[in-house]
């Protein structure tokens, strides 16, 4: 991480976890642990019908709220949909776009990806735009074609001072959910890659600027190391924010680096 330049970010991503009684809990148990310093942002985004609990029970801690989706479209008959809007409105700041579950299970590709990097945007929202890699892929040896095209054309059409506002999350598929974690090298060089693309993208200003995330089996024991990479600004973490003591494991070894 290079803290001159860009935010340190740390953000639970709970997946279909969690009810509003046990968001309540959760809040409750973090913030007897939370540690006072200011070093990194600390995020959690959480399904959408938690996200008043969330709002309310992170309200007087440093815990800014996030959401796991959203719909492109501004409004209409989309029904089950949530806008952009609609979650600006609430109160919320983060929204996780593109995770490769989405990708994987309900269809999203580069395209609508861009759409809802656009309509995150256009309503106020920073995107946690997520790119990464199966491990076929990576066997082929076409990761880093495939984030450049991921990278690409996710930012495709947005402007450098609107760009400035996204963060970007690497999450090798291979590494999600599976307790096999890249190794710091790994992630390095993809997160190197990345901002060389948005540096090609936005110039070198804007490229150092931006929050490049690492995700996938992040954990009390690895995080360290992986947030000491340079290109390695924050993580994005399933399974270990669940648990309050882990995340805070997390936060204070981004707050040590
Ligand atoms: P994991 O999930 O930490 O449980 O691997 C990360 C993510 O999918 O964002």
């Amino acid at each position: 991480m290079n803290r001159r330049y860009r935010k340190t970010i740390i953000a639970g991503n709970w997946k279909m976890n969690k009810t509003a009684s046990e968001t309540k809990q959760f809040a409750e148990d973090l913030k007897a642990i939370l540690p006072k310093g200011k070093w990194c942002e600390v995020v959690v985004c959480v399904p959408f019908v938690n996200i008043p609990a969330a709002l309310r029970a992170f309200k007087d801690m440093r815990v800014a709220v996030g959401a796991e989706n959203l719909y492109y479209e501004p409004k209409g008959a989309y029904t089950g949909e949530v806008s952009a809007e609609m979650l600006k409105d609430l109160g919320v700041k983060y929204v996780i776009v593109g995770h490769s579950e989405r990708r994987q299970y309900f269809g999203e590709t580069d395209i609508t990806v861009n759409k809802k990097v656009h309509a995150a945007l256009e309503a106020g929202l920073h995107p946690i735009i997520c790119v990464g890699e199966t491990l076929e892929q990576r066997e082929m040896g076409i990761t880093m074609d495939l984030i450049n095209l991921q990278v690409k054309s996710a930012f495709s059409g947005v402007p450098a001072d609107k760009a400035r506002k996204c963060v970007v999350a690497y999450e090798p598929v291979w590494a999600i959910g599976t307790g096999k974690t890249a190794t710091a090298e790994q992630a390095a060089e993809v997160c190197t890659a990345i901002r060389t693309a948005i540096r090609s993208l936005y110039g070198a200003r804007v490229a150092r600027s931006i929050t490049i995330q690492y995700g996938g089996s992040m954990n009390p024991k690895n995080a360290f190391e992986l947030l000491s990479q340079p290109d390695v600004d924050g993580g994005l973490i399933g399974g270990a924010a669940l648990k309050a003591d882990q995340f805070v494991d997390i936060i204070n070894a981004a707050n040590q680096e």
